[in-house]
């Protein structure tokens, strides 16, 4: 059971000020009943609440997808940094999202937000193996032996052996190289630790699809939107919650 004026507030009608005054005034009904206490407590899932003539669309958990720009920090809090979560309009701010795992403060590109705990466990968890796409853009030339090398799992500076992951050469010239890096696991700078190992340098990174979901190319960077059902629904699927 929830209070009244803090489930309404959650889903971007006014401070919990602004929620008391609306009630008092008599607007608010709650199952057919006009309610007068902000505080009154409902169960936001089971009763049917208006405000005025509007229906309140209920809900817990909200997807969102955000082209990260550079030099944003993936956390919900950070002391020299901005934050991913501080770019977010207060609306969807309010559902205290967090995002699925991290991209380096220099990565560009497709990052998840949800306050859904349960599917950003099972995303990040490496048990599910959920894929992440990668293009980058290297210092040097890149070759059959990466490609070789990457997919037997190459060794990082702490001794890690990486899953097999699968690189694409786009174009490769002596002075540098487009490529498509796809990961089944997130480790710390793991792109750049792996060409680290290969003797390369990483100098541009985005991630372009994370699971089943593509970066939405419309979205500029430092956008986002909601998932829509669809992605949602393949979302869930890849992490094993396709029933719920
Ligand atoms: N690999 C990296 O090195 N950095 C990222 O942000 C993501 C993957």
């Amino acid at each position: 059971m929830e209070r009244l004026d803090k489930v309404l507030s959650n889903l971007g009608y006014g401070s919990r000020k602004e929620i008391k005054n609306m009630v008092k005034k008599g607007i608010v009904k709650v199952d057919g009943k006009v309610v007068k206490d902000s505080g009154f407590s409902i169960d936001p899932e089971k009763c049917e609440i208006y405000v005025g003539e509007e229906k309140v669309a209920y809900r817990k958990f909200i997807y969102l997808m955000m082209n990260k720009p550079d030099g944003v920090v993936s956390a919900t809090f950070d002391n020299y940094d901005e934050t991913v979560v501080g770019l977010l309009e207060a609306e969807h701010a309010v559902f205290e999202p967090f995002p699925v795992g991290r991209l380096d403060k220099d990565t560009v590109g497709l990052l998840l937000l949800t306050n859904d705990g349960d599917l950003n466990h099972r995303l990040i968890s490496p048990k599910w193996h959920v894929e992440k796409l990668y293009f980058a853009r290297i210092n040097k030339a890149v070759d059959e032996s990466d490609i070789a090398a990457f997919e037997s799992g190459v060794v990082l500076d702490d001794g890690y052996k990486c899953l097999p992951a699968k690189l694409q050469i786009l174009n490769s010239k002596e002075e540098g190289s487009e490529v498509l890096v796809t990961l089944q696991e997130g480790k710390f700078h793991q792109v750049k630790r792996m060409f680290q190992s290969v003797g390369k340098e990483v100098v541009y990174l985005r991630r372009v699809a994370f699971g089943p979901l593509k970066l939405d190319e419309t979205l500029e960077e430092g956008t986002y939107r909601e998932l829509t059902e669809a992605e949602l629904k393949l979302l869930k699927k890849e992490a094993g919650l396709e029933d719920q």
